[in-house]
C-alpha cells in the first residue's frame, strides 16, 4: 500500500487537550502561504532542524507544486484554516534505507503539550505500517528533550547518541540522537490471528 492509500485511513479532524477542533490534512498545492506563516512563526532558533530554509517563499512555493505524497508525506493540523503543526513522514525510495521511514514533527509554541504532535506522529506511525515500512527513525539533538520524550511515549527509542556531533546557527557544536521503533506490517498481524 502507498502513503496515498495508506492517507485514507487518516483521521480529518482531532480535538487538542484544550477543546479545539483541529483539522488533519495532507499538504496541497495551495498551501503554500500557509506554511510560511507557520514557519515564520517558529522561534527562529528551532528553524535548524530543518533541511531547507522554511522561512523563504521559494521553499514552501516550490514544495507545495512538487507534492509527491509517495515519499515525502507532510500531514498538518489547522485550525480555522491555520496551520499550526506539521509532521512529516519521508521514505528514501531506493538504498540501503528504503525500508525506513524519517518522521519530524514541528508545533506552534501556543499549540504545544496539547497532544497535537502525538496525534500526527501516530497517524504518521500508522501510515508506515499501512504502507510496509519496517522501521521509524527520528532525529534529534541533545536539547529536544521535550521531542524526545514525545516519541518515547509513542514507542520510540534511543537507538545512537554522537556528542559534539551536529552544529546550530551559531556553530555551537551539540550531541546528535537517533530514535527508532519497529514496524509489525499489517502482513505480520495477519498472520498472528
Ligand atoms: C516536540 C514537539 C513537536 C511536541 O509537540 P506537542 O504537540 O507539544 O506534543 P504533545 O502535546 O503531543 O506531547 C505529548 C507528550 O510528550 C511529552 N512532551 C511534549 N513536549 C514536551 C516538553 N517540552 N517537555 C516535556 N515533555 C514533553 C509530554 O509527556 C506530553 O504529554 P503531556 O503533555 O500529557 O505530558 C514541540 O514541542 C515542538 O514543535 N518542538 C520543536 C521541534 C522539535 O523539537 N521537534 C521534535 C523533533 S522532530
Amino acid at each position: 500500500m502507498s502513503f496515498e492509500l495508506a492517507l485514507k485511513e487518516v483521521a480529518r479532524s482531532f480535538t487538542s487537550d484544550d477543546g479545539v477542533e483541529l483539522k488533519i490534512r495532507a499538504i496541497e498545492s495551495t498551501d503554500s502561504k500557509a506554511l510560511l506563516g507557520f514557519f515564520k512563526n517558529l522561534p527562529a532558533p528551532e528553524l535548524m532542524f530543518f533541511k531547507h530554509r522554511v522561512t523563504d517563499p521559494e521553499v514552501t512555493e516550490g514544495w507545495c507544486s512538487n507534492i509527491t505524497l509517495e515519499s515525502n508525506l507532510p500531514l498538518l493540523a489547522l485550525d480555522e484554516g491555520k496551520v499550526v503543526a506539521v509532521a512529516t513522514l519521508h521514505q528514501n525510495k531506493g538504498g540501503w534505507k528504503r525500508h525506513i521511514g524519517r518522521i519530524s514533527c514541528s508545533v506552534l509554541p501556543k499549540y504545544r503539550q496539547k497532544g497535537i504532535a502525538g496525534k500526527l506522529v501516530q497517524e504518521l506511525v500508522d501510515i508506515g505500517r499501512m504502507a510496509g515500512l519496517q522501521k521509524v527513525e527520528a532525529e534529534f539533538i541533545d536539547k529536544q528533550e521535550g521531542g524526545q520524550k514525545m516519541f518515547a511515549l509513542l514507542g520510540f527509542t534511543h537507538l545512537v547518541k554522537l556528542e559534539e556531533y551536529v552544529q546550530d546557527m551559531q556553530a555551537i557544536n551539540h550531541d546528535y540522537v537517533l530514535m527508532g521503533m519497529d514496524l509489525k506490517t499489517d502482513e505480520e498481524y495477519a498472520g498472528m490471528g
